[in-house]
């Protein structure tokens, strides 16, 4: 999040003069309910109000949906717009003039600069294949049975082989070659076009503005295959996935979303009628475009082509997706299909019979590992045991993973306690005074949540907190720094505060456990102080082991001395054997 304009003080200052219900009250009907109010989440669909809203901590948060913050947080979802957009408007709200002139306009102008760059390229482009420079490129897209009027939809385009095609007409135009260099588009010393012989897809943000290129080479042996825009104000991989300008209509109305590879597979689709479809651009589904996804639906369908590499893709993919919430299927096309060539060679309906099929996440595990593992022997059932139930932690709601519990304990033959166990992280030490409530979480998040919960309560744990010189867990350590800032600033640690320093995910994990009603004696949080901070200390370690030995493994496999490996493994089991 941009926000070194503004300070953390001005920050305070803002939140602190803002009422957070006033503020969400002009959006939402809030009903008061105790000391809080409540209200049907904004943010997903639901029928029985789990949007809470908290005066007294300025802290909103859904217990349906997991999003929550503090009023800026609200402001930025609700109207959609940036965090500078979003302090902006809360500074107004609160009556207090703040400085972000040198800021705002500046970034935002910056932005659109390099859209218009990428706009104008998009033309350029676009001509280009239609002119007999593009003859070829123009050959090889009807080859792939896009029409004219398909080409078009997507504004597909081509660079032509030329040094200076693009170069040529910015100068033809006047037009400023700085935002051209800035959105990847002239190389940096801009004396050359970056993408050149290659067939130029428009990547476009949701709303449809285009941020970025992909570009395929026109001959295969052309490396790369794909080359895209490098990250730049506007363009970012982890964020965007290509086609939800076109699919979020749809997604919304069919509300699931199918999550396929590559350019080519949206666009056959979308000409077919599917048009609930995006992709990532060669990496992985990130947090973030998963969190944005959730605001269209919360089910989403991965289609992959059955080869190892997608198999291994959509494995990579299924761990995110479920821990997100969201409900997950796959499908799986014959090895060596994507979308793009199934529809082409067998038409949409055999491709819709197959998407038919599609199976639930578990399923899907389940038929992988047994194929990697011998189910009938013990140690085979046991390794197939372990990697579902590693997908199976990951979900968030309690109740689903119960269900997931029971549903791969019948499919195994085991009991449901027996796999209970394979739960990440479940060990209990015998003599800690952590009694998990519910069973199901893993205690090292049972651990952080409560750790936090306790730092929260009043502010006496901070120093000692700040003090521990054991490992954290990766979310207490973005606490642990943030609370130092704050303190270094002379500001309260409050959940808002905290809120406004922290990434999104952080953010809903510090609304949601302050908002939580635990009564605790205060004769025993010391000592559940204490124990939180060892037991996260331990699992840290833990996870440092599993991840070396995984290491071990790959090494040993392919005949690399591990030595360094094993005497970091005995240094951390020192350490996890020391008191
Ligand atoms: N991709 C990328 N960079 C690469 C290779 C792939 O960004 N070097 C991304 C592209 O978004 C591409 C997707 O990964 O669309 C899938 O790659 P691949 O299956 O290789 O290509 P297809 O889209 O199927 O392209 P084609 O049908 O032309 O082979
Ligand atoms: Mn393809």
């Amino acid at each position: 999040m941009a926000k070194g304009f503004i300070s953390s003080s001005q920050l305070d200052n803002i939140t602190a003069k803002l009422d957070i219900a006033e503020v969400i009250s002009e959006y939402v009907a809030l009903k008061k309910s105790g000391k809080n109010f409540k209200a049907l989440c904004p943010f997903h669909e639901e029928k029985t109000p789990s949007f809470v809203v908290n005066p007294e901590k300025q802290i909103f948060h859904c217990f349906g949906c997991g999003i929550g913050g503090n009023a800026i947080k609200f402001l930025m979802l609700v109207e959609n717009i940036s965090f500078p957009q979003a302090a902006a408007l809360a500074a107004k709200k609160a009556g207090i003039s703040i400085d972000i002139s040198g800021y705002r306009p500046e970034d935002e102008e910056k932005q659109e600069k390099l859209i218009k760059a990428n706009e104008f390229a998009s033309q350029c482009y676009q001509e280009a294949l239609f002119s007999q420079q593009g003859k070829r490129a123009a050959e090889y897209l009807s080859g792939r049975n896009l029409t004219e009027k398909e080409i078009s939809r997507f504004s597909i385009g081509f660079a032509p082989n030329m040094r200076d095609c693009l170069l040529k007409k910015i100068s033809e135009e006047k037009l400023d070659k700085d935002s051209f260099i800035k959105a990847g588009l002239i190389n940096g010393e801009g004396t050359s076009d970056v993408f050149r012989n290659r067939i130029m897809f428009p990547i476009f943000d949701f709303r449809g503005k285009i941020t970025g290129f992909g570009g395929r080479a026109l001959d295969d042996e052309h490396m790369p295959k794909y080359l895209n825009t490098g990250e730049n104000a506007v363009f970012s991989k982890g964020k965007l996935l290509y086609g939800l300008n076109w699919a979020k209509q749809a997604v919304k109305e069919k509300d699931f979303v199918f999550i396929v590879e590559g350019y080519f597979d949206v666009i056959r689709m979308h000409i077919n009628g599917i048009e609930n479809c995006v992709a990532p651009m060669g990496t992985s589904l990130t947090d973030m475009h998963l969190r944005f996804l959730k605001r269209f639906t919360e089910k989403i369908l991965l289609v992959f082509d059955s080869d190892e590499a997608g198999i291994r893709a959509s494995l990579r993919n299924l761990e995110s997706v479920v821990s997100k919430g969201f409900e997950t299927k796959i499908s799986m096309l014959p090895a060596g299909f994507d979308p793009d060539r199934f529809i082409d060679e067998y038409g949409i309906d055999a491709f819709r019979k197959m998407m038919e099929k599609s199976v639930d996440f578990l399923d899907f595990v389940l038929s992988i590992e047994s194929q990697r593992h011998d189910i009938n022997t013990p140690k085979g059932k046991s390794s197939v045991a372990r990697e579902i139930m590693r997908i199976i932690s990951a979900i968030p709601d309690e109740i689903e993973k119960t269900e997931y519990i029971k549903i791969l304990s019948k499919k195994l033959g085991l009991k449901e306690s027996v796999i209970e166990n394979y739960l990440h992280y479940t060990a209990q030490e015998p003599g800690s005074s952590i009694k998990p409530e519910n069973k199901i979480s893993s205690p090292d998040t049972y651990a952080e949540s409560l750790l936090l919960e306790i730092l929260l309560s009043g502010g006496e744990y901070w120093t000692p907190f700040l003090e521990w010189n054991g490992y954290l867990s990766r979310r207490m350590e973005i606490v642990a720094r943030t609370s130092k800032e704050l303190l270094m600033n002379n500001i309260d640690i409050t959940p808002a505060n905290l809120i406004s320093n922290v990434d999104e995910d952080t953010g809903r994990w510090i609304s949601g456990t302050s908002l939580k009603e635990t009564v605790r004696e205060n004769g025993r949080k010391q000592q559940i102080f204490q124990d939180c901070l060892k037991k996260i200390h331990k699992s840290c370690i833990s996870r440092q082991v599993d991840e070396i030995k995984k290491t071990i493994n790959e090494k040993k496999d392919t005949g690399i001395p591990y030595n360094d490996e094993v005497e970091k493994i005995q240094g951390l089991l020192f350490e996890l054997k020391k008191e």
